[in-house]
């Protein structure tokens, strides 16, 4: 153990050392999109790493498959400038048809290459091998939109937002966006085949909940809302967040705005490089097992190190708001305190999101019943505060599929890629008739 402390240490001691590091030339682009996932190529490479899915970049993750991408800055109103991914199948471009949109919300401390990197059948290359327009967000913090109208992201002002901000401004942004780039949203609601189509992993579907509860009819836009492992709810104390210290990490993550974790580019580096390391892959499978949960039957353990290099950036406020509604257990606004809350909310304490103003016609709950978050009881109790039925309910058979197989399960296309593209080919074919 005293050697791998040593290991660790010495690792992170190099990665500092060459933190600056001047990125070669043919990198590029990839310094232009994103300069902190370069900066963690730069020093992969100095310990001999091969796969070109080790913090690659979406752009770099699309091109290896044979697509193209596009690369799309949309401005929130709040002045966030987010670097969204598209994902370009020529052939289909080229026969000249209208491609329906569909919009993947990648996870907490995650980012666009959450959805690109488990082939094969990773659901965006999927959706995009069948002909659709697959539109990739990521939200605000991420490496990929540290970008702002008029704040620095060294200014602690620039991290003051959570999953509330997110589902309110940069979604809404970015289906705006679509709408207009596409000509797909309400305008055209007469045709369902017209409005767009949008799945959302965990956070995302957070994010989605609020978007929809918060701004009533908004939902005209879309076709349907496919909520992975859906997290309306937080309080069920038998999965991952029973063992959470709550009052100490409120002590630390209300101390100040900032991002977390606040060194990433060295401590993702540090970890992708030594995840690398078979001798350390049992402790990178705890680590990141803790986090998303143990499935060793789906995990492909060595391939630990490129889910290691998935992980990204939040903010302090962000984790704050998590373990608020984990307190709450139904999902409410942000707890400024009574003061405070009086004056935004006119009440003490925060309201709920009045998940009862969504429409459950356009929800797809898809499900699993080892999900460490979006536990069985959680889930439950997001469908008993809906006014109706969603439209499909899908309980996910693998008895041990846990939170995030959803992105790194080796079944991930028999479990949940294929239903998703059943679903979604079945609602246009209906559209059609
Ligand atoms: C950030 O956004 C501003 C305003 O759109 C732009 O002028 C600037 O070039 C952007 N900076 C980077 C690093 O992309
Ligand atoms: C949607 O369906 C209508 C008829 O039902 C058709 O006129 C229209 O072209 C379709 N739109 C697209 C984008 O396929
Ligand atoms: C697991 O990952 C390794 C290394 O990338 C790869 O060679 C192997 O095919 C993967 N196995 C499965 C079952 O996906």
């Amino acid at each position: 153990m005293a050697q791998f402390l040593v290991l660790i240490v010495f690792y992170i001691f190099i990665v500092s050392a060459s933190y600056g590091l001047i990125i070669d030339e043919d990198s590029g682009s990839v310094a232009s999109t994103n300069p902190t996932l370069a900066e963690e190529q730069a020093f992969i490479k100095l310990f001999g790493s091969k796969d070109p899915d080790e913090a690659a970049t979406c752009g770099q993750l699309i091109e290896s498959r044979g697509f193209e991408y596009e690369v799309h800055y949309v401005t929130t109103e709040d002045g966030y400038i987010l670097q969204n991914f598209r994902i370009i199948n020529r052939y289909a471009k080229e026969s000249g048809k209208k491609l329906k949109p569909i919009l993947l919300l990648h996870a907490f401390a995650t980012s666009c290459s959450a959805w690109l990197v488990n082939s094969p059948a990773e659901l965006g290359f999927l959706l995009a091998n069948l002909g659709y327009d697959v539109w990739l967000i990521n939200v605000r913090g991420t490496s990929y939109s540290t970008n702002h109208t008029h704040l620095d992201p060294e200014d602690p002002q620039f991290w003051d937002y959570s999953f509330y901000e997110i589902g309110i401004y940069d979604v809404t942004a970015t289906v705006e966006y679509i709408k207009k780039e596409t000509g797909f949203g309400e305008f055209f609601s007469k045709h369902l085949n017209e409005t767009i189509i949008v799945v959302g992993f965990s956070q995302g579907t957070i994010q989605l909940l609020i978007q929809m509860s918060a701004i009533p009819g908004y939902d005209k836009n879309y076709d349907l809302v496919i909520l992975l492992q859906p997290i309306g709810f937080l309080g069920d104390k038998s999965g991952t967040v029973g063992a959470i210290p709550i009052p100490l990490f409120k002590q630390y993550f209300s101390s100040h705005n900032g991002p977390f974790p606040p060194m990433s580019e060295l401590a993702f580096a540090a970890l992708d490089v030594l995840c690398e390391k078979p001798i350390l892959t049992p402790i990178c499978t705890s680590l990141i097992g803790g986090i998303f949960g143990f499935d060793s039957q789906q995990l492909n353990a060595s391939r630990i190190y490129v889910y290691a290099g998935l992980l990204d950036r939040t903010s302090n406020k962000n984790l704050l708001h998590f373990l608020q509604f984990i307190e709450t257990d139904h999902l409410c606004y942000f707890d400024y305190g009574e003061e405070k809350n009086y004056e935004l909310y006119g009440s003490a304490e925060p309201p709920e999101f009045p998940f009862y103003k969504i429409n459950p016609k356009k929800l797809v709950f898809i499900s699993g019943l080892n999900d460490q978050l979006a536990t069985p009881i959680n889930v439950q109790n997001l469908r008993n505060s809906l006014c109706d039925r969603v439209d499909t309910d899908h309980v996910i058979t693998d008895p041990y599929f846990n939170h995030g197989d959803i992105v790194i399960a080796k079944d991930a296309f028999p479990y949940v890629n294929d239903v998703v593209s059943r679903l979604i080919e079945e609602k246009m074919l209906h559209d059609e008739l």
